[in-house]
């Protein structure tokens, strides 16, 4: 079967052979997606050859991602993967959560658990399948942070020269670390994500490096696994809703992509509702969405949010993102900073945890259940993006009352946790518990 790149402009629609090196349309400038002509897939054989290879030693097969491959069969042949054993991220529940979000349950499906801490690994092993295939030898993404800490480990494992450019001051700590650790060179510029992004494009372009940001269509076909996984998981009963963080929207685009594919080969019957969460002070898609002309999104020129994560005021996939959760019937919901914080730590005691972006999940059913557009008894799972690691510095803040929104109001710490000093006295220790 035949894989190309495909223009998602609907009056354009034009087609690329898949090895392109493309990542908008030379013809109309819209995005590009990995379109699988004729594709036909035998839902009943795939649910039990995907069942089987959970047990299987093959690399490939131990891959939450490439297990799947039937799905994302845009390679010839597989010797370009280099898989760090991506995806198999669990199914939690919260009950302090759902009871927090106004439900009855409510399951996480924890990308946290991954690799290097996020969802980005699951698009990463095939953005840098795709590098290597196309014997690109240095790769090059802008980043809040995550997207970078993968690439940084994918293309050192395939022995490429990963470059990496993020906001000045912007990121966390534990994601330049992870960057540092895994050889990238890392560049910090004095300019925000979307400033960013257009000049990374301008140089990859002029120096022949590939770019593996989510506006390459090869990180949004592994990101589908997500969903292919999280139906595997619940042996294929879709859920009525899920909920995730909306930044660059890639994921977004992702899920929708992934959600309708499966619909169209008969392996679900009914397609979730997507609900798109985004940080107040970064929310150009939740004021998109509620416009009524949505034909072009107008960026926010200073985007703020603690949640970094998801501080983007330009987000390249929104034409996708608004087919995606148009088409599902979904909704986009903001939230505070406070509201941001605050579910974060009820994850956390839920023994769970995450880092801010991925938080925004419960602070948004919170809302959307408050307003009765979700059901208490609805069946919702919510996406953790990334890990509670990640970001320490907002944790210790939050809990020790210091952490403070971007304009420097005091985030009350209503459920904070402080660390108490003690002397190394047993009668002392033991007046205090
Ligand atoms: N959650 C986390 C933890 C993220 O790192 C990101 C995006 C998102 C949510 C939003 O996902 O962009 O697909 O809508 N982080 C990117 C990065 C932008 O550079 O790591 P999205």
């Amino acid at each position: 079967m035949p894989a190309e790149l495909l223009c998602i402009g609907e009056k354009c629609r034009a087609r690329f052979p898949i090895d392109a090196v493309l990542y908008n349309c030379p013809e109309c400038g819209s995005l590009l997606e990995a379109a699988y002509p004729g594709m036909l897939l035998d839902a009943a054989k795939l649910k039990s050859t995907w069942r089987m290879r959970r047990m299987s030693n093959l690399q490939l097969d131990q891959s939450g991602v490439w297990r799947y491959r039937e799905i994302i069969p845009f390679l010839e042949h597989y010797d370009s993967v280099v898989t760090l054993r991506e995806g198999d991220t669990p199914l939690l529940s919260g009950p302090a959560a759902a009871r927090y979000g106004g439900l009855d349950d409510l399951v996480f499906k924890h990308q946290g658990f991954n690799p290097t801490g996020s969802f980005k690994d699951n698009g990463m092993t095939c953005g840098v399948a795709q590098a290597v295939r196309l014997r690109m030898k240095r790769v090059a993404c802008v980043s809040t942070g995550n997207t970078s800490a993968s690439m940084a480990a994918y293309a050192s494992a395939a022995g490429l020269a990963p470059l990496i450019f993020i906001p000045h001051g912007n990121i966390s700590y534990g994601k330049l670390a992870q960057a540092l650790e895994y050889g990238a060179k890392t560049f910090q510029v004095e300019a925000n994500f979307d400033q960013i992004l257009a000049l990374v494009r301008t140089l990859a372009e002029r120096l022949g490096i590939y770019l593996l940001n989510s506006i390459n269509p090869f990180r949004i076909e592994g990101q589908k696994t997500i969903m292919v996984e999280l139906m595997d998981q619940r042996d294929w009963h879709p859920p009525e809703w899920i909920v995730l963080p909306g930044g660059n929207l890639g994921n977004t685009s992702a899920f929708g992509k992934a959600l309708r594919e499966m619909k169209a080969a008969g392996l679900i019957q009914k397609m979730p509702r997507l609900a798109v969460i985004q940080a107040e002070g970064s929310a150009p898609f939740y004021e998109l969405f509620r416009a009524s002309e949505r034909s072009s999104l107008t960026k926010v020129d200073h985007p703020e949010t603690l949640a970094t994560a998801i501080k983007i005021g330009d987000p390249v996939s929104w034409p996708k993102a608004l087919h995606e959760v148009t088409t599902s019937n979904g909704v986009v919901e903001k939230v505070s900073e406070q509201e941001i914080a605050d579910a974060k730590a009820v994850i956390g005691r839920c023994g769970i945890g995450c880092e801010p972006a991925s938080a925004a999940t419960l602070a948004g059913i919170r809302k959307l259940t408050a307003s009765g557009v979700m059901r208490k008894d609805a069946d919702v799972v919510a996406v953790l993006t990334g890990n509670v690691l990640k970001d320490p510095d907002y944790i210790y803040r939050y809990h020790t009352g210091a952490l403070e929104d971007p304009s420097g109001t005091r985030i009350a710490a209503n459920f904070g946790n402080q660390p108490i000093v003690v002397p190394n006295d047993a009668a002392k220790i033991e007046a205090l518990l």
